[in-house]
Order: C-alpha cells, then structure tokens, then sequence
C-alpha cells in the first residue's frame, strides 16, 4: 500500500540539524504525552483511535442512512459549522466533478449554518423551494447560533412542504449524546440521530459520523477513507519518528527562527476546502496564549497571480508546504497548431500536468530562492484512501505540534469572545450586564 510522504528537504538552508536535533527530544516527550494520554487537552485524545475503532455496524448503519436519505430526496442541505462543516466539505469538493458538482455521485449536497448572511438564506430557500430536500444538521454542542439559524429557517420550509411526519423522516441530526438544545429537539421531534463521541473535538470530528454521513449521502466511499487513515495511524504509531512527526518538528524549528506564518499551497482547485480544514485544524490548536504559527492558504497556480509577489518578495516570516499530487485522474494532451500564434507549440503533445507539475517545481526554487522555506506532502493521487492517510496525518502532527509549542491543543476558548458580544449587542437573555457593558463602548 503507498502511504503519503513528507519531504523537507527543502528547508535545510533555513534551520540546521542542531535546530533539529534540539526538538527530537521535546517531540519525542510530545509523542510519549500523546500516547500515554497524559499530554494537555489528554480528555480530547478519541480522535487518536477512531479509524481502528469504528465498527462495522457504525459504517453499515451510516451507509444505510445516507442510502434512505438519497432516496426519498434531490438535495441534503448539511447543516454546520466550523468541525461540524469543513471535513465533510474538504473531502466532497476534492472528490466531486469540477463541473457536475455532486450530480455524478447522483446527490447534490449544499451547505448552510456556516454563515448568518440573510442574502444566503433568501437565495437557499428560494432554491430549494422545488426542490425534494433534506436536512442533515451536525453541532457538537447543540448550541451554536449559526447552525441553529439554518435549522430553524429550513426546519420550517421542510415542514411546510412536505408535512411534519415527512421532514422528520428526511431530517438527520448528528449531536452530543445527551447534552444541548439539538439533542433535546431531536428526541421530541423523533430524528435518527448519530452522537459525536465525547472525547472528539469538533476539528478532529471527520472521522466520526460528522464527516462519514455527508461524505456518503454525496456517494463516496467513506470505508477507503477510514482504511487511509487506518494506514497513517500505524504509521505514526508504531514509529518513533514518522513523517507526521518530522512535519510537527520541522514546522516547528522554522517557527522558532521567527517563520511565523505557515500557507498551505496547492496546485489543483479540488484541494480548496482541504486546506480550509487544515486551517482550522491547525489555528484553532495552536493559536492561544499569545503564540503559535498562523497558518493560511494558496491555490496556485491562480494565486500566484495574486498573491506571489508577496509570497516572493514581502516580509519574509512565511514558510510554505506544498500538497502535492503525483497522479492526476485523466489526461488531456496540449494539441498542436500549425499557426502558432499563441506560441505555445513548444508544449505540444504535453500533457497539461506536466506543466503544472514544472509550474509547482519552478514555484518551489523561486520561493526557496527567495527565502521560503518549501515543505511538501506528495499525494500519489487524489482519492479517498489517501485524504484519509492526510487527515490522520495532519491531526497526529498538529497535536504533537501544540504541544511541543505548549498550549492545550484541544480547546478554543478564544472563540467565545465573538459570542459573548454578539449575545450581549442582541439582548440574549442572561447577557443583560455584558449588554450594558457593551452598549456603553458604542
Ligand atoms: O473545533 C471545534 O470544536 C469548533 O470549531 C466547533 O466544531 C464549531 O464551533 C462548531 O461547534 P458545534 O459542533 O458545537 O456546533
């Protein structure tokens, strides 16, 4: 079985093997705290054995679900945010047609809850006001307001379509297994329901029947992914050092010579929302106590006409690894012209990948040359199996990483702050001191 790699070597003009040598044993403290369960946030270490752990009646009973669900509807309307969002997006865009978005799986599933634009909302029930849907709706929590919003907006136009028997047939709720608003709701109404375990934090929830339900309801094989990310998980476990591990070191000893903002580039659109997950992943870990490595994105080639100037000659605090992939899915040649007269005969008979692939070549010795550190995690190709290898392999690495940086990788408490003022400017009840409080800096 091929496994994704990891190479650094690109970034040994940057930091020495002292530098590296100096982190073998705070990783290897971090990897022991890991797996021991003794490390920070160690009430949030599911994650680390969901793949091996999820059963076949689990995946059976997610695959028979998302079954009915296509069944009876046109459109799953899934219903979430940020963890309860971004994994099932990640994998669905990177698997679906470029231009048949969904519709070659036979399903199309749409997004909601990730945003509170009322213009959204207008467009979306205008969309689905023909249409057969469904609602699969996913918060841990059973609390958070912008999947709340959505639920109720869409609850409702399901229930005046189709009556309230039928919508709550075509309503699926992922939740807490006792706690929260959604789960309360659930049981009244009568929704199959699936639990996010307890010890699973949002961002590392993919594996869980929030990233397994949408990713098959959209027609993709959810047991290639739980097999890729069985794969990385023996690999980060039964090594010492693992590429998952070098990855957390190597990000690290850049960060300590003052590279401060790490963008994950890649080089086909597909990846987009894969790197969105890793966003979060990573600036929801790290980010808190005043430290940690901001971590962004790219999609080039396109950015680098956008953003490559800066990436090439701006503040240098930035170090960049690259998702690349060895194999695309098909082949499409570059065609001669007997005119020429876009000069592009020099490429005939080439296939348009190995353009991108010089394009990503040529980008890696001008960023290196202009003072990039270049890390990059080759893909041997873009399926199910090796997203799965990914995940695993980012999760392993950010959670070895935030320790090593010495925060608790597992909580978000930073992201209350929005909350609490946004509660306080709408007059939540319980929130009338904060409210005052608030009021009185406008
Ligand atoms: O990683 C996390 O825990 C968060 O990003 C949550 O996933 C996000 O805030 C959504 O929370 P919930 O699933 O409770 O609605």
């Amino acid at each position: 079985m091929e496994c994704i790699k990891f190479d650094y070597s690109k970034i040994c003009s940057f930091v020495g093997k002292e530098d590296f040598a100096a982190l073998q044993p705070e990783a290897q403290k971090a990897l022991k705290g890991l797996l021991e369960g003794t490390c920070r946030g160690n009430d949030f270490l599911g994650w680390l054995n969901l793949p091996e752990e999820i059963s076949e009646e689990e995946l059976a009973e997610i695959e028979k679900t998302a079954a009915d669900l296509r069944s009876r509807t046109q459109v799953v309307v899934v219903i979430g945010i940020g963890g309860s969002y971004l994994g099932a997006r990640a994998v669905i865009e990177a698997l679906s047609d470029s231009f048949h978005n969904y519709e070659s799986a036979g399903m199309k599933v749409i997004f909601a809850g990730h945003n509170i634009s009322e213009d959204y909302y207008y467009e979306l029930q205008n969309f689905l006001e023909n249409k057969e849907f469904g609602i699969c709706v996913i918060s841990k929590s059973g609390t958070t307001t912008e999947p709340a919003i959505a639920f109720r907006l869409l609850k409702e136009l399901l229930e005046k379509k189709v009556g309230r028997e039928e919508a709550g047939r075509r309503i699926v709720a992922i939740t807490d297994a006792a706690k929260g608003a959604l789960r309360s709701l659930a049981e009244q109404e009568g929704y199959r329901t699936f639990v996010i375990p307890d010890n699973v934090g949002g961002r590392f929830s993919v594996l869980t029947p929030v990233g397994l339900l949408p990713i098959a309801i959209a027609g993709f094989c959810i047991r290639d992914l739980v097999h890729g990310a069985i794969d990385m998980r023996n690999n980060c476990l039964r090594q010492e050092i693992s590429p998952a591990l070098e990855y957390a070191i190597a990000r690290t000893a850049l960060y300590r010579k003052g590279y401060a903002v790490e963008l994950l580039a890649n080089f086909h659109p597909k990846l987009h929302y894969i790197t969105e997950w890793w966003k979060q992943l990573y600036g929801e870990s790290e980010g808190k106590e005043n430290r940690g490595i901001f971590p962004t994105g790219a999609d080039f080639t396109t950015d680098l006409h956008s953003m490559g100037q800066y990436i090439q000659e701006g503040k240098r605090i930035l170090m960049e690894t690259v998702i690349s992939i060895t194999r695309p899915d098909y082949k499409v040649e570059i065609p001669v012209d007997e005119d020429n007269l876009d000069k592009l005969n020099f490429l005939a008979g080439k296939r348009v990948d190995e353009v991108n692939k010089m394009a990503e070549l040529g980008t890696q010795i001008a960023h290196v040359d202009g003072g990039v550190p270049n890390m990059k995690v080759i893909m041997p190709a873009l399926n199910a199996l090796y997203i799965g290898q990914l995940f695993y392999f980012f999760e392993f690495a950010c959670a070895i990483s935030g320790s090593i940086l010495g925060v608790n990788p597992f909580d978000q408490p930073g992201v209350e702050a929005y909350k609490n003022n946004m509660f306080a400017l709408l007059d939540k009840p319980g929130y009338e001191e904060a409210s005052r409080i608030i009021k009185a800096k406008l």
